[in-house]
């Protein structure tokens, strides 16, 4: 991190199918002991839907935020088991991930899908954090740089420089995901400023340099350091790591 960054880094908690509402709970109560005062990033947590409620109220008032994994982008209306920003902002809830390499995977989610889903948190007041990411194939055949122009061309199509203030994007190389192995902060660190240099081109100085861009992928306490020294990476997204409390506080004290 930079200090003249004017970007406050985000460490945020991806539990993906994890943890129960007791267990979101419990977590809470272990956490915001370890994190209390801690102001220098901002601090983040995603529930299943089903915990969000209950994990909102356990830190609310703290300096630990709740977020969801994912959002239906209609307000309402006849979607049988989905969930909306309004209801999500009715519990609590301030962040959303989208697009996670997860959902468009096994969800079939398009890039078309997250652009709706990003101009409907933003209408929402919602701090979206937008997840993109090559397969280890597109990196191995030189495609990374276009597969990840084409996730920011939709995925951001219709937003305005002024709207885009609140956007997060989370670069997530999928073949760092949960392996166990992140990208080198070399790799990380080139490839967060090719995204900042396309955010630039579409929408401007002002908003490319204050987007904050966070690496996700195999993040622990171990490399947390190495990869947030690097001035474009600004926090992280932690999936497995962030399942224990004293991992994921051992990583936002990097
Ligand atoms: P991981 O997951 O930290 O377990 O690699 C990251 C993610 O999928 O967001």
């Amino acid at each position: 991190m930079d200090i003249a960054s004017p970007r406050k880094p985000l460490i945020a908690a991806n539990w993906k199918m994890f943890k129960t509402p007791a267990e979101a709970c419990a977590y809470a109560d272990a956490l915001l002991p370890l994190v209390a005062g801690h102001v220098r990033d901002e601090i983040a947590v995603c529930p299943t839907f089903l915990a969000l409620a209950s994990f909102a109220e356990s830190v609310k008032g703290s300096n630990v935020l709740a977020g969801a994994q994912d959002m239906h982008p209609e307000k309402e209306g006849a979607y049988t088991g989905e969930i909306s920003a309004p209801m999500l902002k009715a519990v609590g809830v301030t962040h959303v991930i989208l697009g996670h390499s997860e959902r468009r995977h096994y969800n079939h989610e398009s890039d078309w899908d997250v652009n709706r889903k990003l101009l409907a948190a933003l209408k929402q007041g919602m701090t979206p954090i937008v997840c993109i990411g090559e397969v280890q194939e597109e990196r191995e055949e030189g495609r990374t740089n276009d597969v990840l122009l084409r996730q920011l061309k939709i995925g951001l199509d219709g937003i305005r420089p002024e709207d885009a203030g609140p956007i997060v994007i989370a670069y997530e190389p999928i073949w760092a995901i949960g392996s166990g192995q992140s990208a080198s902060p070399g790799i990380a660190e080139e490839t967060h400023a090719f995204i900042r240099d396309a955010v630039r081109e579409r929408l401007g100085d002002a908003v490319a340099d204050g987007m904050r861009i966070l690496y996700g992928g195999s993040v622990k306490p171990s490399n947390t350091a190495f990869l947030l020294a690097q001035p474009e990476i600004d926090g992280a997204l932690v999936g497995g790591a962030s399942l224990d409390p004293h991992s994921f506080a051992d990583i936002v004290k990097y």
